[in-house]
């Protein structure tokens, strides 16, 4: 990625915002920041999928000028709870990447899965400043992203944890001297378990993280380290790192959050406490800093920090992840789509824990498809590579 341009003077306080999935974990947080910043932030757009009332009370409290629920049928209900308000309400598809693109000064994109990719290119191509927590914008289109960014001079400031670490000490004027970036991995809930335990393991223990509260399907991801396995190609298309460049360690503490490795020896690393508040805060003041009311680190109390190699042949998605990157756009994909029908049906209690990745092996394994030439192309290869895992959990049943 490029250093991000300086704000515009016109983008001066009070910034306007839109929360594209605000009713979401990574949505909740950052309401709260906002809450606490009312003088600094105007709220324009609020959206979510289902959760009407969650998301009518959020734009109230807020005074958000419109509140988009994904999911027509429950246009009602958002309807009679925004009535009287002067909030407007809109339901749809096609309302939400309206919404998106209303250009707001700063756009979190916190909708989880595929579904926040169209929504997240479209607040791009407004400009202004865009917060990325929606990994899958990256994951599946990562180079029409990259280029939009370009195109329209958005600023794009990664909200992942990690690549918000990275992003806070990575020298772009000085890319040759950087050796590789290292992504910090918790491992998750099921980290001792040898994958033969794995099989009795419940949607409940699954999303049972121990040092994040995060939404339940990236929550699974941790336990499958799917989630590091998107972190990595979403590592490369926005730092611009062939995959060799980026490593995983484990870390349980989830203190350090990611790392920046120089030829001359020297590691720089960011730590905070495991909480979302402090990199959305980061990227809602940059490159000013914003204070926040969320937990703080202790040094003193903090003194067992320990770091260990990930075990590919236990954790065989970052295997999958390195070799859809390595195979081009397309294939990063078709293994996210898989990805998000096995862990739909997991936690639907319908798949196995452990025949997760199994899923996202053969959908990557037997997707085809011919030049990609826009994002449409890609969202064709969504829809094959579900149909594809759709067959595959089908068969694992
Ligand atoms: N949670 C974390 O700590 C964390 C950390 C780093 C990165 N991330 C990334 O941030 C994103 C959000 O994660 P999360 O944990 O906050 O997810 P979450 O708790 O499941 O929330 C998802 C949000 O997206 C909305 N949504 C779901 N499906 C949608 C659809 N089809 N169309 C429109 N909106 C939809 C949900 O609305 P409803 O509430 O109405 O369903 C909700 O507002 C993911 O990409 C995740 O990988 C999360």
């Amino acid at each position: 990625m490029q250093n991000p341009s300086p704000l515009p003077a016109a983008e001066k306080q009070p910034r306007s915002v839109a929360v594209l999935g605000s009713t979401g974990s990574v949505g909740q947080s950052t309401v709260d920041l906002l809450r606490a910043h009312r003088d600094r932030f105007s709220v324009s757009v609020l959206t979510a999928n289902k959760n009407a009332a969650l998301l009518a009370e959020q734009a109230k409290e807020l005074g958000a000028g419109l509140a988009v629920i994904a999911d027509e049928s429950f246009y009602p209900a958002l309807k009679s709870a925004l009535s009287g308000t002067g909030i407007e309400a809109a339901a749809g598809h096609d309302a939400l990447i309206a919404a998106a693109g209303m250009g707001a000064d700063w756009t979190m994109a916190a909708i989880v899965g595929a579904a926040g990719v169209e929504s997240t290119l479209r607040a791009i191509q407004q400009g202004g400043t865009i917060a990325l927590a929606n990994k899958e914008s990256l994951v599946c289109a990562g180079p029409f992203m990259m280029e939009a960014v370009e195109k329209s001079g958005a600023r794009l400031l990664p909200v992942d944890s990690e690549h918000n670490a990275v992003f806070q000490v990575f020298d772009n004027d000085n890319r040759a001297a950087i050796r590789r970036i290292i992504l910090t991995a918790s491992g998750g809930p099921f980290l001792r378990k040898s994958r033969a335990e794995l099989d009795g393991v419940t949607p409940e223990q699954a999303v049972k993280h121990p040092t994040w509260a995060m939404g339940a399907k990236i929550s699974v991801d941790s336990a499958t380290m799917m989630n590091k396995s998107l972190e990595i190609i979403e590592a490369a298309y926005l730092f611009n790192l062939k995959s060799e460049k980026i490593d995983v360690l484990i870390h349980p503490q989830s203190i350090v959050h990611s790392m920046v490795e120089y030829i001359d020896g020297s590691i720089l690393a960011q730590m905070g406490a495991p909480d979302m508040r402090t990199p959305i805060a980061h990227t809602m003041g940059w490159p000013e800093r914003v204070e926040t009311n969320g937990a703080r680190l202790d040094l003193a109390q903090t003194l067992n920090m320990a770091f260990e190699p990930i075990d590919i042949e236990r954790f065989i998605a970052v295997k999958l992840a390195r070799q859809a990157l390595g195979a081009g756009m397309g294939y990063p994909t078709a293994l996210n789509a898989a990805n998000e029908v096995a862990v739909e049906a997991f936690l639907a209690g319908e798949l196995k824990f452990s025949a997760i990745e199994s899923v996202s092996e053969q959908a990557l394994q037997s997707i085809n498809f011919s030049a990609i030439s826009d994002i449409n192309d890609i969202f064709a290869i969504d829809r094959d590579a579900r149909k594809l895992a759709v067959s595959a959990v089908e068969a694992l049943k």
